[in-house]
């Protein structure tokens, strides 16, 4: 009977654990998703790679220069740099959650 219990609650933690995890790998593919989109016209967005634009920054390279959660209020506000070469990004705050969550995936040192 303890032994039952035992294993019924393992499983259940067991659960959750991937159930968070699932929602997690879910909102990674999300900004990754919108990096595609949005950003890869311009920026590497992979591993390895150039940007296609040669003066946006590969992504993977972001996080040298300043933490990337950083970005969140940036892009919250709609703007990431002033710069002429860098469109005006629009994005609800679940899909900047969604991209700061995937770009942390990519970072190299
Ligand atoms: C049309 C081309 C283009 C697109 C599309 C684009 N970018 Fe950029 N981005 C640039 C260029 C060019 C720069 C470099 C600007 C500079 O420093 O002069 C840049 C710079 C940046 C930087 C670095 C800012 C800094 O000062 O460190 C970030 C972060 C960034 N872009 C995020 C994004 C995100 C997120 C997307 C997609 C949602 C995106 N960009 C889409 C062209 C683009």
């Amino acid at each position: 009977m303890i032994q039952r219990l035992v294993f019924a609650a393992a499983l259940v933690a067991g659960l959750s654990a991937g159930i968070a995890s699932a929602g997690e790998r879910d909102m990674v593919a999300r900004g990754a998703r919108i990096a595609r989109h949005a950003c890869a016209p311009c920026h590497a967005i992979g591993a390895t790679g150039e940007s296609p634009k040669a003066e946006a920054p590969r992504f993977r390279e972001l996080g040298r220069k300043y933490p990337v959660e950083s970005l969140e209020e940036a892009l919250a506000e709609g703007v990431v740099v002033g710069h002429p070469g860098m469109p005006q990004v629009k994005m609800t705050a679940r899909e900047i959650e969604a991209f700061i969550a995937w770009l942390k995936t990519i970072q190299t040192p």
